[in-house]
């Protein structure tokens, strides 16, 4: 470690446990928001890293002229410019792996509740209409005979594809490049995977190759029987194309965790009866946010004790100057 302690500023909401690290080895700072307008020339020149769990803007990067890393709370860093922290030769890190298995159960526990209706099941037990009315309808939708296509086949992907393998379902996925060694039909295109299954679980990261992709054209290729899961970005989907898809019977039912504009639903999906909505919680169990944020003080120590970060993203696998 450099003399005297780095300054890592935070700002916005952040992790309790990061908060709780933080000052065993750095000087901690914080901002309301990551917005320029908030940094003094004196606070700005002093940082050398950022903890980050929502969106650090080009513009608030170049606010530090000093900034060395950028530590980011989740998997997921479509909210930190890391093309331009790149250019500046500022690390980025993430939190790969620790959240893999999490994020995946969730997806499977998201595409049986829309499949099966179970939250609506489970309101119709604890408002009282099974005793009074009787058993709740019979889902018109199963999984059984269903074949799954994972928009996306990383380290989430290959998790879920690997449960769905003791599902008794068909397995495809769509990807630029096949990958290597795996029995999954692999599509080339997200249309001719849309024509081919009839259920997609969204699990790309969400860039602007990746934006709206699920849009109209790919809902109508999916067809009456599909069903959409998004356990990645909202941005991937085309909310208003959704919502149209799901009121006109174009696809049967939609599962979602994200959203393009968090925490905002559209009021289009909220009163959907063939919707099934979750509040972004596909890692938010304590043990894995916790080993998240490990992951991300951890980052920052690596950093500044040794010289190279634990899990640098792909546009920034630089190491710190002199190390
Ligand atoms: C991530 O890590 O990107 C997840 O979306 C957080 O739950």
């Amino acid at each position: 470690m450099p003399q005297g302690r780095p300054r890592i500023l935070v700002p916005g909401k952040m992790s309790q446990r990061v908060l709780d690290r933080l000052p065993e080895t750095f000087e901690p700072v914080f901002v309301a928001a990551a917005d320029p307008a908030l940094v003094t020339p004196d606070l700005a020149a002093g940082i050398s890293g950022i903890a980050v769990g929502g969106k650090l803007p080009a513009d608030f990067i170049d606010a530090f002229p000093n900034l060395e890393i950028i530590a980011n709370f989740g998997v997921g860093y479509d909210g930190v410019d890391a093309a331009h922290a790149a250019k500046r030769g500022v690390t980025v890190t993430n939190t790969p792996d620790v959240l893999t298995e999490e994020v995946a159960d969730t997806a499977i526990g998201l595409l049986l509740n829309t499949v099966r209706q179970l939250p609506a099941a489970e309101q119709w037990l604890r408002q009282g209409h099974w005793a009074k009315e009787g058993a709740f309808a019979l889902s018109p939708l199963t999984l059984r005979g269903r074949t799954v296509g994972l928009y996306g086949l990383g380290r989430i992907g290959l998790a879920i594809a690997r449960r769905l393998g003791s599902f008794n379902v068909s397995i495809a996925y769509h990807t630029r490049t096949p990958r290597e060694g795996l029995a999954y039909t692999h599509y080339p295109t997200l249309k001719g995977m849309a024509e081919a299954v009839d259920t997609i679980i969204v699990i790309v990261p969400g860039t602007e190759s990746t934006r709206r992709t699920i849009n109209a054209e790919i809902l109508q290729a999916l067809g009456p029987q599909g069903v959409l899961i998004n356990v990645g970005r909202g941005t991937t989907v085309d909310e208003a194309a959704l919502a149209d898809a799901l009121q006109r019977g174009v696809i049967a039912a939609a599962g979602l965790d994200v959203f393009e504009n968090e925490p905002y639903v559209p009021d289009a999906l909220l009163t959907l009866p063939n919707a099934s909505l979750l509040p972004h919680v596909a890692s938010a169990s304590q043990a894995t946010r916790n080993a998240m944020a490990d992951l991300v003080v951890d980052n920052l120590i690596a950093w500044f004790e040794t010289g190279a970060a634990l899990t640098p993203v792909a546009e920034t696998p630089f190491k710190r100057k002199g190390a």
